[in-house]
């Protein structure tokens, strides 16, 4: 299995900053896998994504340690130019990414800036745009779409630069539960259709449990847990580092503490509803 993404040793210490933000943090994601990273606000999450998307150290200063590489290439001594053709990155707020006339012109602007000819810009707006179920609004102007097509809008512009490893900061942050978990079934498919890499930094667990290969836990600026959802939310340990563990694998773990249910596979909220239903029998 090749590594998209390889971070050795980081560490990165903000200018003026009197500690690192992140630090010692070492990282390997397989191609077309999905990561999740949680921990409490300000362990260093958005830090660990700008020095994967090329943001640090190329647009803030600091004190870098370690190295961060993508798809083979050291991020520091790659161009953002170059980077942008690789990793593609989902703001918070598509408000951020969304400024143009129409939605086509919209999905169309990273790849107008790579000065990328014009009938291929045509065909791989078409093809984000039909992906990702959005052509058609394609001449509607982006002010009048609901939050949930913004944030189809900002990702149909990311998929469209064909980057291997897409990274999404707390993308549901801003939609609706329903909205939420259709982005999250978009995630899933794109994985399985183009082979996409993601990198997902989301509090809303429970959404992405189903859907995630790998889950890494950050304290105060370093990686404190590391590996399948199951074995990071059913330890005894995720809570502990203020991770929202959903209510569900609490609900089992209470369950199975008493021998009523089994510990040893986590379970969704509907097998557990079954296995509980089936006990009162
Ligand atoms: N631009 C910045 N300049 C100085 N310090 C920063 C900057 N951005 C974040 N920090 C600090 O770095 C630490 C990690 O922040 P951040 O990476 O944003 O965490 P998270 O995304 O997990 O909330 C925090 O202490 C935060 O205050
Ligand atoms: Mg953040």
């Amino acid at each position: 299995m090749t590594s998209i993404l390889e971070i050795e040793s980081f560490g990165f210490r903000y200018a003026n900053a009197p500690r690192n933000a992140v630090a010692d943090f070492s990282l390997e994601v397989t191609e077309g896998s999905i990561l999740v990273l949680a921990g409490p606000s300000g362990c260093g999450k958005s830090t660990l994504l700008r020095a994967v998307n090329g943001l640090i150290p190329h647009m803030y200063n600091g004190d870098y340690s370690g190295d961060v590489k993508v798809a083979g290439r050291s991020v520091k001594g790659s161009e953002m130019r170059e980077l942008a053709q690789t990793v593609g990155f989902l703001f918070q707020n598509p408000e951020n990414q969304i400024f143009m006339f129409s939605v086509e012109r919209d999905v169309a602007f990273g790849l107008e800036n790579l000065g990328v000819p014009h009938d291929e810009i045509r065909s791989r707006v078409d093809e984000a745009m039909e992906l990702l179920g959005i052509a058609s609004l394609a001449k509607r102007a982006p002010h009048e779409l609901s939050d949930g097509q913004k944030q189809r809008v900002a990702l149909a512009g990311v998929l469209a630069m064909r980057p291997k490893l897409v990274i999404l900061d707390e993308p549901t942050s801003l939609l609706d539960p329903r909205t939420a978990k259709e982005l999250v079934e978009l995630v899933a498919r794109l994985r399985k259709e183009l082979g996409t890499t993601f990198l997902i930094v989301e509090h809303r667990l429970e959404l992405l449990v189903e859907v995630a290969d790998k889950m890494v836990v950050m304290s105060g600026g370093r990686k404190v847990l590391d590996g399948s959802p199951q074995e990071v939310l059913m330890g005894d340990l995720a809570e502990g580092y203020g991770v929202a563990v959903p209510a569900v694998t609490k609900l089992q773990k209470m369950l199975a503490g008493d021998g009523l249910v089994r510990g040893d596979r986590m379970m969704t909220g509907t097998e557990l509803a079954k296995t509980i239903s089936q006990a009162g029998h």
